[in-house]
């Protein structure tokens, strides 16, 4: 094992993540959840979040450093998302981040989420290193981000993202409009199992020739929301039983559709033969199987971390600072805030 020894801060949504890597090698990864206590609002509610990120970070780094067998002292480095996220979530692990730094007199580096990410394909167990060019594809709760990563360290860029509901947020609004708990990607997943993909035919955002001149690489799910929000009207004004599994379905085929089309449209036209997917919609199994079986079909090469990277957590962060440390980046100064709203 050789590297810089990282401990990684993540708290820019509801996962309070600490990781901590040596140089490529993942030591330890902690993640705190504080997505119960939003369950009965059907979201995250960001004082909610940042209020559990300063309860969970304490124990969260003592759990990461125990797991590592690692001591405070041991550590070359600590490391923080600044951005983007939820300011508030965001700010609490930022403050964190730099009072320990300075307590223990070691450089501190702010990264991007995003970014970070990418990194976590770095940590997969037995993984070939990362080909240059690919496209990445990010999708949770918070983001739905297409990037061009030309190299991890020095020259990332974003291509499009979404113009209104991130995917995550789409699954649990409509999740909720089914009257199924929160978090809704997973409902949803469960409730298109016995439904008919192709029952009905839900729009797919951003995707008409008149879009695509501007909007190429952009999604928009709030029209699909709005669209399964009428259907579903419709469905209680004739006292017709809503048919779940197939309206499950059909939703979930036209988000995968849009994702994977947008996705391969940018592999082929910056000829790009290579696509990362990461974050927490990535579990969702026909999101998998559409994107492995075009982008064969494409010519394409898919790599996907193992869903515990792909989620948000503090080791992909650790294991971004690593290789910014690597390359010879200095240290952030300590004036640096969070960014809710920080590019790649
Ligand atoms: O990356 P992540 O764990 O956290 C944040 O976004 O903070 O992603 C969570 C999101 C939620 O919106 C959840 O509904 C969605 O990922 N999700 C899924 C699935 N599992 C989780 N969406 C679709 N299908 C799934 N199987
Ligand atoms: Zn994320």
């Amino acid at each position: 094992m050789t590297g810089p020894l990282v401990l990684g801060i993540e708290t820019s949504c509801d996962e309070t993540g600490i990781g901590i890597v040596r140089g490529r090698t993942l030591l330890s990864n902690t993640i705190a959840s504080s997505m119960d206590e939003h369950a009965r609002y059907g979201g995250v509610v960001p004082e909610v979040a940042a209020r559990a990120h300063l309860e969970a970070l304490q124990p969260s780094i003592d759990a990461a450093l125990t797991e590592a067998g690692v001591a405070l002292d041991d550590l070359d480095a600590v490391a923080v998302t600044s951005g983007p996220g939820l300011a508030g979530a965001l700010m609490v692990g930022v403050g964190a981040a730099k009072g320990l730094a300075v307590s223990i007199d070691k450089p501190l580096y702010a990264v991007n989420h995003l970014v970070g990410h990418i990194a976590a394909d770095i940590l997969t167990p037995d993984a070939e290193p990362l080909e240059y060019p690919t496209i990445a594809l990010l999708v949770s709760g918070g983001h739905t981000s297409l990037l061009h990563v030309r190299d991890l360290t020095t020259d990332v860029e974003l291509l499009g993202e979404t113009v209104d509901d991130a995917a995550g947020e789409a699954f649990d609004k409509v999740a909720r409009l089914l009257s199924l708990p929160y978090p809704g990607g997973p409902e949803i997943d469960r409730a298109a199992l016995d439904g008919d993909p192709k029952a009905i035919r839900f729009p797919r955002g951003l995707s008409k020739a008149s879009d695509l001149a501007k909007h190429r690489y952009d999604f928009s799910f709030s029209g699909l929301k709005t669209a399964v929000a009428r259907w579903i009207e419709r469905c209680d004004a004739e006292g017709i039983d809503v048919p779940v599994a197939d309206v499950a379905a059909s939703f979930r085929e036209a988000v995968v559709d849009v994702l994977v089309t947008k996705a391969l449209a940018a592999c082929e036209d910056l000829g790009v033969p290579r696509l990362l997917l990461g974050g927490g919609v990535i579990a969702n199994r026909r999101l998998r199987e559409v994107a492995l079986a075009r982008a064969e079909a494409a010519g394409v090469t898919v790599r996907i971390p193992p869903l515990s990277l792909c989620t948000d957590n503090g080791a992909m962060i650790a294991a971004l600072a690593a290789e910014l440390i690597s390359s010879g980046r200095r240290p952030s100064t300590l004036s640096f805030g969070a960014d809710s709203t920080l590019p790649v």
